[in-house]
């Protein structure tokens, strides 16, 4: 088990789509074990392939008391409207409030290659949705108006800067 860095803004494998999980094997499991570690050590609650270099479709997390392995994610329905505060591992977790669905359902695969779904509501679905846009290339940030996407990318850039 090891503590990968995290890639940030504005690193070009954060901004593709990733491949698909094609392989259930140990090198798997141990690339999810990374990804945890990575995860709680930098006190997220999600964490996509891409944050660590990997263009791939598989994300963890461990929010609200819903933990899982999520590879080849897809938002199968939504509903509701929610805004609240997100924020990124890799854009210095510097918080924008983004709308996203109230509930949301995913389906994926686990750790083993068997399909599963998940519904979630509230701060847990907001994480479905965040950590499925990482594998399709596309940041909490992509999903803001212009200035007020400047001002995050702004403010991290400053913060980086004293770190
Ligand atoms: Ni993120």
């Amino acid at each position: 088990m090891a503590i990968r860095k995290i890639t940030e803004f504005p690193e070009p494998v954060l901004a593709k789509v990733g491949e698909p999980i094609t392989e259930f094997d140990e090198s798997l499991a141990e690339l999810c074990e990374d990804m945890f570690a990575t995860m709680y050590d930098a006190e997220g609650v999600g964490l996509a392939a891409p944050q660590i270099g990997i263009s791939k479709r598989l994300f963890v997390m461990d929010c609200e008391g819903l933990k899982l392995i999520a590879a080849n994610p897809v938002i199968v329905s939504s509903e509701g409207v929610q805004s609240g505060h997100e924020g990124c591992l890799s854009v210095g977790k510097v918080p924008a409030v983004v709308e996203r669905p109230m509930k949301a359902r995913l389906k994926a695969q686990d750790v083993n290659g068997n399909w599963f779904e998940a519904e979630a509501e509230g701060y847990a679905a907001r994480c479905f949705l965040h950590e499925t846009d990482h594998c399709d290339g596309k940041l909490f940030i992509d999903r803001l108006p212009k200035l007020r996407r400047e001002m995050v990318i702004r403010r991290f850039q400053k913060e980086k800067r004293w770190r």
